[in-house]
Parts: C-alpha cells; sequence; structure tokens
C-alpha cells in the first residue's frame, strides 16, 4: 500500500496547512459570519462545536478526501466485523460488540459473540445482586461494605473514572457498598485503604485481562496476606473474598481464585477498551445493572452512528480530522482535555492512556518508521483548577495546544440527607455553580481563540491567541451520554490511526521496560548481580547504602 503521506491528498493538506493554517481565528471569524454554525454539528446528547479549530472549510474538504484515499470507510468496516485490525497481536479489536443489545447479532467467524457477553453479563448481574441484596458474606459471615477493584492501567482507569463520573446515579441498593480502586505498584493505595477497611467484610475484584501484570499480582497477594493475618483458613478466605476479572481464567484459577468468581473478558478486548467488559464490574455494583446498560446503550449509540453517518456529519470522524490536522498539518504537538464538571476530574487520566497508548506509534503497519507527527502529548484536568494551574501556558507560553472543553449543560444535584428547606437553598447555590463553570468554559474558549492584544497594555497583558479549541456538549451527564463520549473518543483515536496507517491497538512500546524491570529486581532483592548500565549501577549502588543503613 502507498504510504498515507506519499498520497497527492496528503501533499494538498500539507500545502493547504502552510497558508490557511496561518490564518488567525480571529480573522476566520471575521470573514465568514458562519462560521459558528458551519463548524457546529449534533447528534444525540451532543453539540461538537470545531468552529475554534483552525479549519476552514477546504481543510475540511481535504482532510475528508484524505479518508477517503486511507480508506477509512473500508477501516471502519473491518473493525465491526471482527477482522485482525491488530495485526501484530493478530487479534480483532471487538470492544464495539461488548455493547450492542442482548438479541441482536455479531457473527465473527461463524459464531455469534453476542450471546457468550451476555451470559457473562448474566453472571455478573448475579454477583452484583448478592452484593446489593447483602448476601455475599466475609469469612465470618457479615455481609460485604467495602469492594477494592486492583488493577491497573485498562483494569483500573475505565472503571474508576465511570464511577467517579457516575456517582450521582449509585444505585439505592449500594449506598452500603463502598467501592475502592488501588493500582498502584508500590502499594502506596492499597496501604492506606487496608487501614481503614474490615477484613471481615471486603470483597477484592483482582481484574486484569492478562492476570500477569506484575502491579496487580503484588497488590493481590498484599490483599491475600493481609486477609490471612485475620483468618488463617486459606480455601474460605480465598472463596469468600476474591472475585477475578480476567481473559485468563486458567491463571486465576492457579492464584487460588475459585472458578465460580471468576468473571470472563475476550483476548478480542484491548486492556484500554474494555470497561463495557465484565472489568465494568466495580461501575455494575456502584450503579447497578440498569444503569450500567444505560451506559452501553449510549456507547452502542455512537457505534451505530460511528458505523452509518456520512463522514461530513460523522462526529468521531470529525473530531479524528480536527485532531490530525492539528497534530501532523499544524504542528501542534500537545493537547489539553479540560472538563468543566468535577465529575469528570478522571476522564483526562482515562484518555491519556486511550490515546497515547493507542496511538504512540512511529512506525506504520508495514513497519516503516513514519516521517510525520502522530499522537499529541495529552493531558488534563477539571477546567475550572487548571484555570489557576497550567492555563498560563496555554494564554501566553511559547507552546501550542489543542483544548477540548468539555461540559453538560444541564446539571441537576440530588441532595442527599440534607432537610427541605437547607437542602432547596444548597441546591440554588450548586445551580449558580453550575452556570459560573459553564461561564468560565466559554470565557476560556473564547479568548484563547481570539485572544486580546490592546497595544495600549505591555507585552505581559497581551493575549495572542489563535490556540485551537473543540468544544463538546452534553445536554446532560448520564449514564447514557457517558457511554457515548466515551465511544466518541474511542472512535476518534481509531480515526486518527487509520490517517497516520498505524496500528491504535496493540502496546509493545511497554512491554521491554517490564522485562528490564524484572532484570534489575532480581539485582536489587539479592546482594550480588551486575547490571551493564553505568547510571543504573551507580543507582542501585546508592539504593544499597541507603538501605544498608549507610546513609547518602
Ligand atoms: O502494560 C500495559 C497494559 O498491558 C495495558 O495495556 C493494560 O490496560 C494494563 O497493562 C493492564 O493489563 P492487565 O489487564 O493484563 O493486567
Amino acid at each position: 500500500m502507498t504510504p498515507v503521506d506519499a498520497l497527492p491528498e496528503w501533499h494538498a493538506l500539507l500545502a493547504h496547512a502552510g497558508t490557511a493554517g496561518r490564518v488567525h481565528l480571529r480573522e476566520q471569524f471575521a470573514a465568514d459570519p458562519d462560521r459558528a454554525a458551519r463548524f457546529a454539528f449534533r447528534h444525540g446528547p451532543f453539540l461538537l462545536d470545531l468552529s475554534r479549530q483552525r479549519l476552514d472549510a477546504a481543510a475540511v474538504e481535504r482532510l475528508l478526501a484524505l479518508a477517503v484515499a486511507a480508506d477509512l470507510r473500508g477501516w471502519i468496516d473491518r473493525l465491526f466485523a471482527g477482522d485482525e485490525v491488530n495485526h501484530t497481536e493478530r487479534q480483532a479489536a471487538l470492544h464495539t460488540v461488548l455493547r450492542m443489545p442482548a438479541g441482536t447479532v455479531a457473527r465473527v467467524g461463524g459464531e455469534d459473540l453476542v450471546p457468550a457477553v451476555e451470559r457473562e453479563r448474566q453472571r455478573m448481574a448475579g454477583m452484583v445482586e448478592r452484593l446489593h441484596a447483602g448476601h455475599w458474606r466475609g469469612y465470618s459471615g457479615r455481609a460485604i461494605t467495602d469492594i477494592v477493584n486492583i488493577g491497573v492501567g485498562g483494569s483500573d482507569l475505565g472503571p474508576a473514572m465511570v464511577c467517579d463520573a457516575l456517582h450521582d446515579f449509585t444505585d439505592p441498593r449500594a449506598a452500603k457498598l463502598r467501592v475502592h480502586f488501588a493500582s498502584s505498584m508500590d502499594g502506596s493505595q492499597l496501604n492506606r485503604l487496608l487501614r481503614v477497611l474490615d477484613p471481615e467484610t471486603t470483597l477484592f475484584i483482582v481484574s486484569s485481562k492478562s492476570f500477569s501484570t506484575a502491579d496487580t499480582l503484588a497488590n493481590a497477594r498484599t490483599a491475600r496476606e493481609w486477609l490471612l493475618a485475620h483468618q488463617a483458613d486459606e480455601a474460605l478466605v480465598l472463596r469468600q473474598h476474591f472475585v477475578a476479572v480476567t481473559a485468563s481464567p486458567d491463571k486465576a484459577v492457579a492464584w487460588g481464585i475459585a472458578a465460580d468468581h471468576i468473571l470472563l473478558f475476550w483476548r478480542w478486548v484491548g486492556g484500554r477498551y474494555s470497561l463495557w467488559s465484565t472489568i465494568g464490574f466495580p461501575i455494575a455494583v456502584q450503579v447497578g445493572m440498569a444503569r450500567f446498560r444505560e451506559l452501553l446503550a449510549g456507547a452502542h449509540a455512537i457505534d451505530e452512528h460511528f458505523r452509518t453517518a456520512a463522514f461530513a456529519q460523522n462526529l468521531p470522524v470529525l473530531l479524528g480530522l480536527a485532531g490530525v490536522w492539528n497534530t501532523t498539518f499544524l504542528g501542534i504537538r500537545a493537547q489539553a482535555v479540560l472538563p468543566y464538571d468535577g465529575r469528570l476530574a478522571m476522564f483526562p487520566a482515562y484518555l491519556e492512556q486511550l490515546a497515547m497508548e493507542s496511538n504512540g506509534k512511529g512506525v506504520d503497519r508495514a513497519g516503516r518508521p513514519v516521517a510525520y507527527a502522530t499522537c499529541p502529548v495529552l493531558w488534563g484536568g477539571v477546567g475550572p483548577n487548571a484555570q489557576h494551574a497550567f492555563y498560563q501556558l496555554l494564554h501566553q507560553g511559547t507552546v501550542p495546544v489543542t483544548c477540548d472543553f468539555i461540559a453538560p449543560v444541564r446539571r441537576e444535584f440530588p441532595l442527599h440527607g440534607i432537610d427541605a428547606v437547607a437542602g432547596e437553598q444548597a441546591r440554588r447555590e450548586l445551580a449558580s455553580q453550575h452556570r459560573l463553570a459553564l461561564a468560565n468554559c466559554l470565557a476560556q474558549s473564547r479568548l484563547l481563540a481570539m485572544g486580546d492584544v490592546d497595544p495600549s497594555r505591555p507585552a505581559w497583558r497581551h493575549y495572542h491567541g489563535n490556540q485551537p479549541s473543540t468544544t463538546l456538549l452534553l445536554d446532560e451527564l448520564t449514564p447514557f451520554a457517558l457511554g457515548g463520549l466515551i465511544a466518541l473518543y474511542e472512535h476518534k483515536v481509531f480515526v486518527e490511526s487509520v490517517l497516520w496507517n498505524i496500528n491504535p491497538f496493540d502496546q509493545w512500546g511497554v512491554e521491554l521496560g517490564k522485562q528490564v524491570a524484572n532484570e534489575t529486581l532480581s539485582v536489587l532483592d539479592s546482594a550480588g548481580g551486575a547490571i551493564d548500565d553505568a547510571a543504573t549501577a551507580a543507582l542501585v549502588a546508592h539504593m544499597r547504602r541507603v538501605l544498608g543503613g549507610e546513609g547518602a
């Protein structure tokens, strides 16, 4: 296949970026009174505003032509059909099947995958029911009150982010259950939890697709030892206090987890695309199965839109095209994700993995080094908080950054446990706080685009503007809308990968570090051992001196 950057459509974009890409957003708006409407796209609960991207109609046309030339249509079809789109691992990427409604058909290699997905979901629902009903009991017979998800990466970030975002939607039957997350390899989070949790009433979910991730297994071993320190009957402890969620059930069984406490998912679900599977167990515990299904339905609605809508009206396609335009053609190598809603505080961290583990690649599908920029550095934070932290760089720094402003328009404030009169007053205050956040969202995107250079003011009070941004409004943050929001970004990342001709579904870049860490651990663990790297050897020697009590 012709490398993408040899396509005439690619060169047309390069040429266009050299001219139109230099026009300040202020001038773009002045030249086109319809710009705001022209670049606004409505679908379901979303309004996507791309008018503050440094795009003009010709750029969009050329990007759409590149999408056609790169066979985006064919790639979308192959993704949904279950072809081996992850060719380096000989895997399909069928996360979309996980959110197909029960009763629909997803035939891959002659087999309909939907019934198996639904069966596993029913098993998960059974466990959720036992927990909600207070029937899941610890070794002493008391009902489980605390659930700790032990996992990392995709086995942590997705469920943790969704549980946080949907806290207002907590199932009343889960009111007495608390869901916690422990991911850090060094045990810091777990240690803090173990200090306050009651071993008699704590259930651990060991979430790991591979069931071989060092971080997760280390935390799981610590949890097991903590329980055994309180109850020596290991079989009882393992049975009553551990669930595994994995695509490697043999390893979970070998670890000691009861077969009927193992929830499955499949190798064809990528870790960072897995929250829709049984990896979503903590979500289902917190919000209940009905809302978990609403989350899936929201994602499915976006899948259908992505699969069928014309590219020029297709939200994930447009998001992906804007991403490629910024990174590759305008040379903007940084992206800030800025939710104006504290419930989405973990969304940027979730997107870091989704975007950078997927598209942080430097070779194309044929293994050729690429000569163009791929995934930008992505980070972010709750917008209003970040205004008091890193926005200075956005407004006056020397780095071009594209920003995604995300905000729900409507917001309800369920106030639990506050009496009616005081509650009503507080609710009014919260509603005005929401409007305050929205006003700030609008102010920041406007200022970043338009700037403000008043020559009567000193240079340090000038705002040059022309920092592009996308505004994505949700009517309301519901399970359905959140499912759609996540799916929008999943597909955006896929669209970008197609235009960059890279495989977004593998992550070979993280493998070697695991191997070197194992080798280094054996050196650190033993008194001797050699390391053929001068810097590491010197640091190890220093660590040994400190550990040996000799000081630095
Ligand atoms: O090391 C990266 C990674 O493989 C991620 O892709 C994955 O989400 C994470 O580790 C956790 O993997 P597992 O679910 O197999 O423990």
